[in-house]
């Protein structure tokens, strides 16, 4: 049998060294040993955005970006998006196994005893501008819930842990609703603990005077896009929290921290963009100029393209179908016609095949989220409340990892050698 090592040669010095691999990885730590002068410090490696480096060992979720495969702890997502709530899928990641029917009744119990959100909460979010974007209030809010809580600073006791992860799954949703809510103008709908965990949420955000007429088809539709959302593995934001967290910070900090990440254009941000650059395009016949221009580098294809991807994102394949069940009930959206079409081109157009950009599961989840009455701007907030058990799970498994420690990553300075410092009059 072959040895499981990688045999390297510095021909600056002629020194072989020997590497270990384990799990298909060198350690870059081993890279220290190779070194060509006294005090360099050794070898390190240069992998601007990570490219290329794993940044800890997981058993949360499986990618395998040219297969379009995507897991959470072993389960396909197609399966799970089949046949599993949002709550029982939260409990997967968090625990690493389904629920028997009893667990699963006792933490749908716990989460809806913590529904609730200090009126301090409600005074926090009033102080927002009427037009504030909502993930800045989102992050703002789950940042603040950090105060309320300063018994979460005991993120090495697990009980505490566990209650911490039920308040933020809880209260998130709350916290969602009455954003929604204050960015219209309306009064907030309190939690309603008869009603399942989407259910409540919907009738926080979309209740008006005892009007609002519940839809089986949209509500389980939004519990599937939750779903398709709820991990992926080393994203930016799950990076975000995972790093932010090994300062041993509260998980209400370190998550808001995530919800910052997922904030961004080129991450969560970008179902919104989507929904703009639809409405940009605004006709069927402006795409090919649009595609040209993208490929002339102005601006991207938003909800295209993918990190891991190399194929089409299984979350895209699966979102599609829900879309089907939700324009049956709402009637089309209008810019369906333009994604599928802006899909049809760029899927043939050598400049998407020959770079692998396929859609992503941003590019038809905005449609979807808009039909459903959410606006633009909110779209995010939706994928935060999707991707929360997701953002918990990589944490606690980031902090029992002995492996781990505080994330800080090295430099390869490019900067000035020493100079003396150049009095201002001599500037
Ligand atoms: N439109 C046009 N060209 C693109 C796109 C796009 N959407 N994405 C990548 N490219 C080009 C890029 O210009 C580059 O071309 P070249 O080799 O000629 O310089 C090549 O493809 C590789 O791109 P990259 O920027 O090196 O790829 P990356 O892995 O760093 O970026 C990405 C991944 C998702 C940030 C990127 O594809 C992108 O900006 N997509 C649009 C934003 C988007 O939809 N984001 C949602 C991602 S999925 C949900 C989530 O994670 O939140």
């Amino acid at each position: 049998m072959s040895a499981e090592t990688l045999t390297v040669v510095d021909n600056r010095t002629g020194q072989e060294y020997e590497l270990p691999i384990v799990d298909g990885t060198i350690h870059a730590t081993d890279l220290r040993k190779i070194s060509a002068a006294d005090g360099d410090g050794g070898l390190m490696s240069y992998d601007p955005a990570y490219l290329n480096t794993s940044s800890c060992r997981s058993a949360v979720t499986y990618i395998d970006g040219d297969k379009g495969i995507l897991r959470y702890r072993g389960y396909p997502i197609e399966q799970i998006a089949e046949s599993a709530t949002f709550l029982e899928t939260a409990y997967l990641l968090l625990e690493g196994e389904l629920p028997t029917a009893s667990q699963l009744e006792q933490w749908e119990n716990e989460v809806r005893l913590h529904t609730y959100v200090h009126t301090n909460v409600t005074k926090f979010l009033e102080g927002f501008r009427y037009d504030a974007h909502p993930m800045g209030m989102l992050l703002g809010a789950v940042g603040a819930l950090s105060t309320f809580y300063p018994d979460a600073k005991n993120i090495a006791d697990p009980e505490s842990r566990h209650l911490q992860r039920v308040r933020l799954i809880a209260k998130i949703p709350t916290i969602a609703a009455f954003i929604f809510r204050h960015s219209r103008g309306l009064p907030y709908v309190f939690p309603r603990n008869d009603l399942d965990y989407i259910g409540n949420f919907v009738d926080m955000t979309f209740e008006i005077g005892g009007k609002h007429e519940p839809n089986p088809v949209l509500q389980r539709a939004l519990e599937i896009l939750l779903i398709l959302h709820a991990d992926h593995e080393q994203n930016c934001s799950a990076s975000a929290v995972r790093s932010v967290g090994s300062s041993q910070v509260d998980p209400f900090s370190a998550i808001s921290a995530g919800i910052a990440a997922l904030y961004g254009p080129l991450h969560g941000g970008a179902n919104e963009a989507v929904l703009k650059m639809l409405d940009e395009i605004g006709d069927v016949k402006n795409i090919p100029a649009f595609i040209e221009s993208v490929k002339a580098g102005h601006g991207r294809l938003m909800g295209f393209g993918h990190r891991v991807y190399k194929s089409y994102d299984p979350r895209a394949k699966l979102i599609k179908t829900v879309a089907d069940q939700v324009f049956e009930q709402t009637g089309l959206n209008p810019k369906l016609e333009i994604a599928l079409e802006l899909e049809r081109i760029a899927l043939e157009d050598d400049y998407f095949v020959s770079r692998k950009l396929y859609p992503n599961v941003d590019f038809y989840s905005g449609l979807i989220y808009q039909a459903m009455g959410y606006p633009t701007d909110y779209f995010t907030v939706l994928f935060a409340m999707g991707r929360l058990p997701g953002w918990i799970a990589q944490w606690e498994e980031m902090l029992n990892d002995p492996e781990q420690k505080i994330s800080r990553p090295r430099q390869t300075y490019i900067g000035y050698d020493e100079r003396a410092f150049v009095p201002m009059a001599k500037r």
